[in-house]
């Protein structure tokens, strides 16, 4: 995780906000002076409080202002998304 400036962290909306393991996952490792970029699939929900939840997890990190994507959004349009952060 050292060598990432900019982490992508994607998942899907499970009741209104980002599954557990996501939590796991970013309990797991130091985000602080690092870029967080949250985005998610879902059924129709939007992100909820998926980013504030990211925020407490990761208190040193920035997170980015989240994206909520169709489930079935074709890759070029989520590669068009991620260019602006890379
Ligand atoms: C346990 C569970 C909870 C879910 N909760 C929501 C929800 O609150 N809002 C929503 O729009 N979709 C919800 N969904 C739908 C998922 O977000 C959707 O299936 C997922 O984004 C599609 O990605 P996948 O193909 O990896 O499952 C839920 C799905 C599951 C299995």
């Amino acid at each position: 995780m050292a060598q990432y400036d900019v982490v992508f962290v994607g998942f899907p909306i499970w009741w209104y906000r980002e599954p557990s393991v996501i939590d796991t996952f970013m309990e797991a490792y130091d985000f602080g002076g690092k870029t967080v970029v949250p985005f998610a699939t879902s059924g129709g929900s939007g992100m909820g409080d998926s980013a504030a939840n990211l925020q407490t997890l990761a208190a040193g990190a920035k997170i980015a202002a989240g994206r909520r994507f169709d489930a079935n959004t074709p890759a070029d349009k989520l590669a068009d998304w991620a260019k602006q952060w890379l």
